[in-house]
């Protein structure tokens, strides 16, 4: 490896690509003030950009909540299947078993996966020994996607994300397809509540912390729920007199791309990926697509000839061959030599060879677009700080997720851009909690909620 420093026109074309990704405080306080407006129009009425679906979870956990069920979690990288007991006092045990759902089951006919599913309950009971109980076993099932409830089990999915894309499913009430296939299969389990996750982050969470005001999840995917007066939900025909939790689905927020500070390095992710032009304001921010806006951008560099002496290789070439995952070893490497970020430009994606001037601006990059994701971040939360009138107060979000936990100084840079919104003294008030899994503990708490009532 040469010790080159970079030229004046490699300098010159990575400062475009970073200034490309930088987004100003007065540019946050847009994203905000729009935020706000669309979680109104969300909570007035059906079919607006961000869904707020009320969860049918209402009421707040005390931690005295106790009993044995069963938890599933779809969503994220793997199908997770857990047995939960609450033992009150904010404590509880936990079996799981992770299971991996390939991409053909990921994109098949929903019947497949249903039936995958079904399958790796049935082993999981057999395995723990809970499988040759008469009793019928209750099932939180935690289903990471948009689905419009139309009670605590009931529910029919919007549309995919996150690179599922199952056919059959659109549409249809995903609780009846899976009950169906357990059925079917003779398993003695009865889906008492479907959750999503970050309903089921909030509900874990305030399961020890029972000030918790919102569940966060900054994984492969990335959407919010939080608690809400019922009389202000105009389109919500059943009790007003009551608060319940609201799953956002944020995500969608400026699919009109009004305000969200879009490159040509998202637009060419956005319209290479299943899902276009829906689920904007996750593609800026979510584990499943930063690596591929990076590896878009890396790719521009090469093309002007100012990265790897204008060659890139077979791997690099390919779509979402870039991880994320590789971004956070980037970031923080801080070798002389940025030996790090050469083994993964090298070794793992086969570019013929890298100077130091190559890797520093492969970092800037990484760092860009990792800074602009925690940002823009913030914004949904202090969104909803405004809309509960909490600004100013003691605010305690669960957050879950491989960005927020592993990303480096993610939650640095999501409270300092929240501080140029709200101002030091109401940042300092809000606590971003890690809420390692919680999804599991959640369902199975609301799966209790649930088969009390
Ligand atoms: C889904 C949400 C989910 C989020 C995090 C998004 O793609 O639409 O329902 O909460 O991912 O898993």
């Amino acid at each position: 490896m040469s010790t080159t420093k970079m030229t004046e026109a490699q300098t010159a074309g990575l400062n475009k690509v970073v200034d490309s990704f930088s987004v100003s405080t007065d540019r946050l306080k847009v994203i905000v003030d729009q935020f706000v407006e669309e979680m109104e129009k969300g909570l007035d009425h059906q079919g607006a950009t961000i869904a707020m679906i009320p969860s049918f979870v209402s009421g707040r956990c005390t931690g005295d909540e106790k009993g044995s069920f069963m938890a599933l979690d779809l969503g994220g990288t793997n199908l997770r299947v857990c047995h939960v007991t609450l033992l009150g006092g904010g404590e509880h045990t936990i079996r799981q078993q992770k299971y991996v759902v390939s991409e053909e089951l990921k994109t098949g006919p929903m019947r497949h996966l249903c039936d995958f599913i079904a399958d790796c309950v049935d082993s999981f009971l057999t395995e723990n020994g809970t499988s040759s109980s008469q009793e019928t076993i209750q099932l939180g099932y935690t289903f990471s996607f948009p689905v419009l409830q139309t009670s605590i089990n009931r529910g029919v999915l919007k549309q995919w994300t996150k690179g599922f894309n199952c056919s059959g499913a659109v549409g249809k009430d995903v609780t009846i397809l899976l009950q169906d296939s357990f059925r079917r299969k003779n398993i003695n389990v009865n889906i008492a509540a479907i959750v999503n996750d970050t309903v089921g982050t909030l509900m874990a969470y305030a399961y020890k912390h029972p000030e918790t005001a919102m569940g966060v999840i900054m994984g492969t995917g990335f959407n919010a729920s939080y608690y809400e007066q019922m009389g202000n939900v105009n389109k919500w025909t059943g009790e007003k007199e009551q608060e319940m939790v609201i799953n956002m689905e944020c995500g969608a927020f400026d699919c009109e791309r009004r305000v969200l500070p879009l490159t040509v390095y998202d637009n060419k992710m956005d319209r290479e990926s299943i899902n276009v032009h829906q689920q904007l304001y996750e593609k800026m921010v979510a584990g499943m697509y930063l690596g591929e806006i990076t590896r878009n951008a890396i790719l521009d560099l090469v093309d002007q000839q100012l990265l790897f002496n204008g060659h890139s290789s077979k791997e690099l070439n390919a779509m979402w061959s870039f991880e994320t995952a590789y971004m956070s070893t980037i970031e923080v490497d801080n070798t002389s030599d940025l030996c790090d970020t050469g083994h993964i430009l090298e070794s793992v994606l086969n570019v013929p060879a890298t100077t130091l001037a190559d890797r520093q601006m492969v970092k800037a990059i990484c760092n860009a677009v990792g800074v602009r994701a925690a940002r823009l971040a913030s914004c949904h939360i202090a969104a909803v700080m405004r809309k509960t009138k909490k600004v100013g107060e003691q605010f305690t979000v669960a957050i879950d997720g491989s960005l927020f936990e592993f990303y480096p100084n993610f939650e640095e840079n999501m409270a300092a851009a929240m501080s140029e919104v709200l101002g030091e003294q109401a940042r300092s008030k809000v606590c971003f909690d890690l809420a390692r899994d919680g999804s599991g503990l959640g369902a199975a708490i609301i799966a209790m909620m649930a088969a009390k009532h």
